[in-house]
């Protein structure tokens, strides 16, 4: 196959950072990390992604020193000894073999549910105290509050350069905390973290600029955004390339290196009269490379993974003439790597015949 697909098995290489080829892992939360710390089975199972031939791995999301930061107490946090420890063993396994991983730094926001959560006695954090439009949760985070998150990104940022990780990624995406600051469902605030675009996007903006000021100037900054929220599949950031152009110009200058465009289905273009998709039209715009994601290799997106279906697999000729056509410049794979860690060589040594099927059962299991 390596003939057939140059582009998908050819080095990439920006700024301090050089892959193998263009797969990398989407970031997915696993929950089998007792306590927030991540065992040896998570470094196993990351493990078996590199050696399968995933050029980098984007881990799972994993939470920054805020009590407030997680929902679950098997979610791997990113601050204290033990967490980190877990980490650096992890990358070292993926390190062992080749690979090259990056952590996702994360704050769940208003998507917590404080009962359930660690310090439940801890009202959620948010722009506004929302969890979606009408649905309060909490009050509006104090500023005190924002800048004890925006230091405690700056700080684990800071962390994963040190424990050897090839960058970090920020979690921007589906509705969490950053996206809660994105979107003015979630955001109706009237200080200067709220109101106009380029206040929204400050939060973010904020943050990029303490992590870059944290690590070196080479140290990749990856950010994942949507338009899509787990709280509305269709509200949008941006409704034309003018919006999204005023959406991305500040973060992409406060130091992003590489934007991850997360879409449901990456075939589906972002703006009518064009068949750029999320990720062609950020690259457009920023002139930085991007991630594409989305139901890669399966034939339907990724809701019904939590219900518990399954999906069929699917061809990536179309993925591929996009690549070709540098619309994008990385291609994330999800449910399709979470069941098959060999995905990568078997595309590369053209054995789809050999590729399994996406369950959901997969997700029992670290596997
Ligand atoms: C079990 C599971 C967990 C996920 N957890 C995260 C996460 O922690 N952070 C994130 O940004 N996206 C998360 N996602 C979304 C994936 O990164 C990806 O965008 C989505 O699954 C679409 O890709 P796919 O169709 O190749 O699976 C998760 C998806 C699944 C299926």
């Amino acid at each position: 196959m390596t003939t057939q697909t140059p582009n998908l098995f050819s080095p990439f290489l920006a700024g301090g950072l050089q892959l193998e080829n263009r797969i990398v892992m989407a970031p997915m939360t696993r929950q089998f990390s007792p306590n927030g710390v991540p065992t040896q089975d998570v470094a196993g199972y990351y493990k078996r992604r590199a050696q399968g031939g995933t050029g980098l791995i984007i881990t799972e999301g994993t939470t920054v020193n805020d009590e407030v930061a997680t929902m679950d107490a098997n979610i791997p946090q990113f601050h204290g000894d033990a967490a980190l420890a877990g980490w650096k063993h992890v990358v070292e396994e993926v390190h062992s073999v080749g690979g090259k991983i990056m952590p996702q730094l994360w704050h769940v926001g208003m998507a917590r549910v404080a009962e359930k959560a660690p310090f439940p006695e801890l009202a959620s954090a948010g722009p506004s105290g929302l969890f979606k439009p009408g649905k309060q949760g909490a009050e509006p985070m104090t500023q005190a509050h924002i800048e004890k998150v925006i230091g405690a990104f700056a700080q684990a940022a800071a962390d994963a350069q040190a424990i050897g990780f090839d960058g970090i990624e920020i979690h921007g995406a589906h509705g969490y905390l950053i996206d809660q600051f994105f979107w003015e469902g979630t955001n109706q605030r009237t200080d200067s973290w709220g109101g106009s675009m380029d206040n929204r996007g400050r939060f973010a903006v904020e943050i990029i600029k303490a992590i870059r000021g944290a690590t070196s100037p080479d140290f990749p900054i990856v950010l994942r955004y949507s338009q899509w929220k787990q709280q509305d599949y269709s509200a949008r950031l941006a409704h034309t390339p003018q919006e999204l152009e005023a959406f991305l110009l500040p973060l992409s200058e406060a130091g992003v290196d590489i934007f991850h465009c997360s879409q449901r289905r990456y075939w589906e273009s972002e703006f009518e009269g064009s068949e750029l998709n999320l990720a062609g039209w950020t690259k457009q715009i920023t002139g930085k490379p991007t991630i594409t994601v989305g139901s890669v290799g399966l034939s339907d997106d990724f809701f019904g993974a939590f219900k518990g279906q399954g999906s069929e697999t699917r061809a990536v000729d179309d993925l591929l003439e996009r690549l070709n056509k540098q619309e994008f410049d990385l291609v994330a794979v999800g449910r399709a790597l979470l069941q098959d860690p060999n995905w990568a060589n078997k595309i590369r040594d053209n054995k789809t015949e050999e590729l399994k099927q996406y369950s959901a059962s997969a997700l029992a299991s670290l596997s």
